[in-house]
């Protein structure tokens, strides 16, 4: 017998998304584990990454010797990984019925690259519409978080990205804010000061109450 919230999250595609150290990878976790233990098939996969070759496209992502990349080389290795992602093993998680959980998305790169480093988030999404076969989940949670706290919760040695600097990442936070008042397809910000039990019972409820008529 399959219950209610394992017929309506079966086939669902599902991202958590925020400022470095907004707590989406803890959350993204507890959320997969709920959906598990009520019986929902489900995966989770982090972007960029997951795949061989998207973990090798993270590193030199991240790599902080690699400080001269251009904007334009970031945008489109993060939009290659992503591509990857999705043909190994989104795609193939989806049709099968099982919920994809992901951590990060297409909303990251609206947010850094596109408005934080000014590539313009309109000029992503025309990338994306030539680049992946899908661009928007069934929901996106994005995790907001002051600039203070974030930093705190991140790791000892920073990334490139992390090393980018304040301004570009109060930029980020103004990004994913942006991005989710002209994005219209199932889009909701959430506090993420909360203790994590409380944004987590706040995402279950999101996701307990979310109407999927009309995506994808
Ligand atoms: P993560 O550590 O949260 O997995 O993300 C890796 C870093 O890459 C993080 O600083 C955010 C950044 N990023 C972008 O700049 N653009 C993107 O499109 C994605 C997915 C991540």
């Amino acid at each position: 017998m399959t219950n209610i919230l394992q017929q309506k999250m079966s086939g669902r595609f599902v991202v958590l998304d925020g400022p470095d150290g907004c707590g989406k990878s803890t959350q993204s976790a507890m959320l997969a584990q709920y959906l598990q233990a009520a019986g929902v098939q489900t995966v989770s996969f982090r972007d960029p990454g997951t795949t061989a070759i998207g973990e090798k496209i993270r590193e030199i992502l991240l790599n902080p010797a690699h400080d001269q990349m251009d904007l334009r080389t970031e945008v489109l290795l993060y939009m290659a990984a992503r591509a990857q992602l999705w043909t190994e093993c989104i795609a193939p998680a989806l049709q099968q019925g099982k919920c994809v959980i992901l951590d990060r998305w297409l909303s990251s790169t609206c947010a850094y690259q596109g408005y934080a480093g000014g590539f313009g988030i309109d000029k992503v999404i025309n990338l994306a519409c030539c680049s992946l076969e899908r661009l928007w989940p069934d929901m996106t949670v994005i995790l907001d978080a002051d600039l203070t706290t974030s930093t705190k919760r991140l790791k000892n040695i920073p990334d490139r990205m992390e090393q980018k600097g304040e301004d570009y990442h109060q930029k980020v936070r103004q990004g994913f804010l942006e991005f989710a008042t002209i994005n219209k397809h199932h889009i909701v910000v959430i506090n993420a000061l909360a203790p994590i039990d409380e944004v987590h019972i706040h995402i279950k409820d999101i996701i307990n109450n979310a109407d999927f008529r009309g995506t994808v």
